[in-house]
């Protein structure tokens, strides 16, 4: 995994998008290792996962134009799989996943952000789907997931005119959920995941697979969805710890995932 570090700390995985000279651009090679990753941190039963982008200035600028810019649409239509193929494989971690947006987030990178369950953001950070300029349209699910995040006409406008956002402007759209100065942005990551991972692992995930799955459905099926999520969550040893301690007023032990 040359092009995608993978670290393990505290029940926490990172996953950094590591070419910088390209500012962390997608090509085959990259989105192979971040599959490779992703599988490990679902391997490693991790409590939540980080994904960045390596250096000072790019989470990811987009996929790789360079490799595009000859692609036949056949081939067009493979790599176009394959991004969404390993996007749809982080937005399905069964934990939760924290995009940490440090810098520029266009095309591909905006769509790796929203295939996150949460994204927080440097106010250094550029969001944008400019592939419209570039003669072609989003391919990684872009054209999905944005209007499933901000709404269908934000969505349009973003989409349809290419122009760039910026942290402030994606905050009040509701594109990410957090701005923070750039040194203060991995250290607020950390500190959700940590208070994420401090909770009960099986009720966390239940969650997530609730709001996922119910999310595209209609809402009796949606609520009928979140009871069986909530009941399962009473076959568990961490339900068991956690409701108990609150009766007999002291602090649950450590959540166990079971
Ligand atoms: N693909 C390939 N290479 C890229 C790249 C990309 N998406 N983005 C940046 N790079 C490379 C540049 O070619 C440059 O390489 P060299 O040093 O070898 O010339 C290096 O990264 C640094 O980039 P710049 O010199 O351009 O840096 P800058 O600070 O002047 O500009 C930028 C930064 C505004 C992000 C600019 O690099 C840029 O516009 N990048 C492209 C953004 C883009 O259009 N992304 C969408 C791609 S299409 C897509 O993603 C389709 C999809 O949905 C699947």
């Amino acid at each position: 995994m040359t092009n995608v570090l993978y670290e393990v700390a505290d029940q926490v995985a990172t996953i950094t998008i590591n070419r910088p000279e390209a500012l962390n651009a997608l090509n085959g090679d990259v989105l192979k290792d971040l599959g490779s990753a992703v599988a490990q941190a679902a391997a490693d039963r991790v409590r939540a996962v980080l994904v960045t982008g390596a250096g000072e200035k790019a989470f990811v600028a987009g996929a790789d134009i360079a490799a595009m810019a000859t692609m036949t649409p056949r081939e067009a239509q493979a790599f176009s799989e394959l991004g969404n193929t390993v996007f749809r494989q982080v937005e399905r971690l069964p934990m939760p996943t924290i995009a940490v947006v440090n810098g520029f987030a266009l095309g591909g990178g905006c769509e790796l952000a929203l295939s996150c369950d949460v994204r927080l953001a440097s106010v250094k950070a550029v969001f944008g789907q400019p592939e419209v300029g570039l003669g072609i349209t989003p391919g990684f699910g872009g054209t999905q997931r944005l209007a499933r995040t901000v709404g269908i006409g934000l969505a349009k406008e973003i989409i349809f005119s290419g122009r760039n956002i910026d942290a402030t402007r994606a905050l009040a759209i509701g594109l990410v959920n957090s701005v923070y100065e750039p040194a203060e942005l991995m250290p607020a990551a950390l500190k959700m995941a940590a208070g994420i991972a401090a909770k009960a692992p099986v009720a966390v995930r239940a969650a997530k697979a609730a709001i996922n799955l119910g999310i595209q459905t209609d809402i009796d099926s949606g609520i009928a969805l979140e009871a069986a999520y909530f009941a399962t969550c009473f076959a568990t040893e961490d339900q068991t710890e956690g409701m108990t301690a609150f009766v007999e007023k002291r602090k649950p032990a450590p959540f166990q995932d079971k």
